[in-house]
């Protein structure tokens, strides 16, 4: 299945290479992360009229802990900053905003604005947008093999036999939310930095070396034509 025809498409982004923009226009590194909130609301306005229903995006991993203090703050200041400001607007446009990740470990202020946007968006249905933050795909695994191991441990019915695929998924941030269908990195490098590990099984991956703050509209439609013409076999053979 193709997706685009259905209209439930998820599109999920690394958003990678603001600070490479910042340096090559002698900036600091801050500037390339502010010019990348600017790419990322063209994105969001264009996600509906692509067929995009659900879109994620890398906006912290929990390696970006390593990061120079003032660059972390910088980001987290700009997340809070970009929720107070366009917020009314998401919600008017049926952008439902909601956090994946551990938001726990998260400053009070960060944690009040994603609570916000979440209680503010929660009923909305045009475009289901994924802010991965302190987001880690093998904390998140962690995470479901605790939450698994504690059942085990509070039922001594537990059939651990009876653990499958979707025993697992049911524990992931997300359960709801589909696979992506494709993934984009930008800033040209062929990794996935522990993003989404279980949900990329069977994801078409399609990487640029376009910086985020280059990245437009344009180009996302370009990603998806592409995606739409490949064949997606899940391990089976080429459609007749
Ligand atoms: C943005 O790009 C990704 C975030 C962690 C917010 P980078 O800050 O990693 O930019 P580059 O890769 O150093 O250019
Ligand atoms: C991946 O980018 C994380 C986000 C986009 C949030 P990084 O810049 O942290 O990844 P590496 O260090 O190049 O693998
Ligand atoms: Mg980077």
């Amino acid at each position: 299945m193709g997706g685009l025809a259905e209209g439930a498409v998820h599109v999920a982004i690394i958003m990678d290479g603001n600070g490479r923009w910042a340096k090559r226009r002698g900036l600091p590194r801050t500037l390339g992360h502010r010019a990348g909130v600017e790419t990322l609301k063209s994105i969001i306005e264009a996600c509906p009229e692509l067929g995009i229903r659900y879109l994620t995006v890398y906006a912290f991993s929990t390696e970006n802990w390593k990061r120079p203090k003032n660059e972390v703050s910088a980001l987290m200041g700009l997340l809070v900053e970009y929720i107070e400001k366009e917020l009314d607007h998401l919600h008017r446009k049926g952008v439902r905003v909601q956090a994946i990740g551990d938001v726990e470990a998260l400053a009070e202020p960060v944690r009040r604005q994603l609570a916000k946007a979440w209680e503010t968006t929660r009923n909305n249905d045009v475009l289901y947008l994924q802010v991965a933050l302190n987001y880690g795909g093998r904390a998140e695994i962690v995470g479901a093999v605790k939450a698994l191991a504690e059942k085990a441990r509070e039922d001594g019915d537990f059939d651990i036999g009876a653990i499958d695929q979707e025993a697992v998924r049911s524990h992931m941030y997300c359960p709801q939310t589909p696979d992506p269908d494709l993934v984009i990195r930008t800033g040209g490098e062929y990794r996935i930095s522990n993003f989404f590990l279980w949900q990329i099984a069977y994801s078409e991956l399609w990487v640029t070396p376009l910086f985020w703050p280059d990245f437009t509209p344009a180009h996302l439609e370009r990603a998806l034509k592409e995606y739409k013409d490949r064949d997606r076999r899940y391990g089976g053979v080429e459609n007749a």
